[in-house]
């Protein structure tokens, strides 16, 4: 079996419902339950006998200890994290927390239950840390996409604490023989993402009729990556990987964001015929820019295709679309997890509009 951090957010949700499907093996998933957690997300897995819950903090040593001593684990993929940009500018601490501290305390562990498994079940064991493309910093328009070996040189309080967490997860292989793996994802999108975060934003406030906050000119350039495509990247690099090798993982999909809303607009206006705000593209506005907002992320993933064979199989515009469909076929999901803690962001954030 596995074990899964982060398992009941954005990634991790989906990355166990593809596991269970594709893989049949049981998954013991640990998870703070932070705001950015729904755990509708797993409400169906919850009834298969290989899927079990822990509720836990990746900080808290005993825990840990006790679950991998319980579940006796083969691998660790670790997707727990705090996650959004915005959110470590206005309060960065819990980001060193989680990121930086919780990362060192799993794997601080996973190392001392690793060295006591002994022939080839030491031999089979992988840590996989899940990280962003984000560590790399920010590319001018006419720079080549991040590779492997691409300098550090994170931007945000977000992209620092990730930095932090690689760094680590890079020493104690290095230091201790642990056999980790750590990729490099681009942005993703698809079903289940919490609604902070740009393209379940805009959807959710277009179908609301509100306004659509676009950073700054709203150039800045990302490299879309369909969630299903990281997981399928992921399980692919967890079985073939080379223990202590980086890979990068991208969509080869850069896109400025104001094509992205745009285009989820157009969706919009095709699936919501009759709405009074039609055409959805009235609702954009250019607000204040984020503090240090990284101008553009390209992800070079020749490595992992060259290596490992994988590449992405979604295409932009039909599963962006097929993400819009998602968000207004489940309005039970997105109640559930629009509560307190989500009004409070959206109001602290963009209550009085353009920071
Ligand atoms: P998310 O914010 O949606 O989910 C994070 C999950 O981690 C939540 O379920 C939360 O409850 C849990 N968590 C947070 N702190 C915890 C703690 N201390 N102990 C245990 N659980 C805790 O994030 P996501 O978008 O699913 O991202 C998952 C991972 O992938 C992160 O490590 C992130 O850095 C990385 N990543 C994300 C993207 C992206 O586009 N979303 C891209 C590349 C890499
Ligand atoms: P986000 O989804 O927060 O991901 P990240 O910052 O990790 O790339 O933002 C994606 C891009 O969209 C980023 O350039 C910031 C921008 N953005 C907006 O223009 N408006 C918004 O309301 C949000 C949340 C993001």
């Amino acid at each position: 079996m596995i074990l899964v951090t982060g398992g009941v957010g954005f990634i991790g949700a989906n990355f166990v419902k593809a596991w269970l499907r594709v893989q049949g093996e049981p998954v013991v998933c640990l998870d703070k339950l932070t705001y950015a957690s729904n755990p509708l997300s797993l409400a169906a897995e919850e009834k298969d006998p290989n899927y079990a819950f822990v509720r836990a903090d990746i900080g808290d040593r005993q825990a840990v200890r006790a679950l991998l001593a319980r579940h006796h684990p083969r691998a660790i993929v670790h997707f727990a994290a705090e996650s959004h940009v915005d959110r470590s500018i206005d309060s960065p601490g819990e980001f060193i927390k989680t990121n930086i501290e919780g990362t060192f305390n799993l794997i601080d562990e996973a190392r001392g239950y690793w060295e006591k498994l002994v022939g080839e079940e030491k031999a089979a064991f992988r840590f996989l840390h899940v990280s962003t493309d984000e560590v790399y910093g920010s590319l001018t328009a006419e720079a080549p996409a991040f590779t492997e070996t691409t300098p550090y040189a994170p931007n945000s309080p977000y992209a620092a604490s990730k930095a932090g967490s690689d760094h680590i997860v890079r020493a104690w292989h290095h230091t201790f023989g642990l056999p980790v793996l750590t990729t490099h994802c681009s942005n993703n999108y698809g079903p289940l993402q919490f609604p902070e975060k740009l393209i379940p934003l805009v959807i959710l406030n277009a179908l609301a009729g509100k306004t659509l906050p676009v950073y700054g000119d709203g150039r800045n350039v990302r490299d879309w990556l369909h969630v299903e495509d990281h997981c399928t990247a992921l399980r692919t690099v967890l079985a073939g990987g080379r223990p202590g090798a980086v890979y990068n993982i991208g969509g080869n999909c850069e896109r400025a964001n104001i094509e992205v809303v745009e285009a989820i607009c157009a969706a919009m206006d095709e699936l919501r015929p009759d709405a009074a705000h039609r055409p959805h593209r009235s609702l954009i506005r250019f607000v204040g820019d984020r503090p240090g907002h990284d101008r553009r992320y390209a992800i070079d993933a020749t490595l992992i295709k060259r290596d490992l064979g994988w590449q992405p199989a979604h295409r932009f515009d039909a599963a962006l679309r097929s993400t819009v469909e998602w968000y207004l076929a489940n309005p039970q999901w997105v109640a559930s997890i629009t509560t307190g803690a989500y009004l409070q962001w959206i109001e602290q954030q963009y209550g009085g509009s353009t920071r």
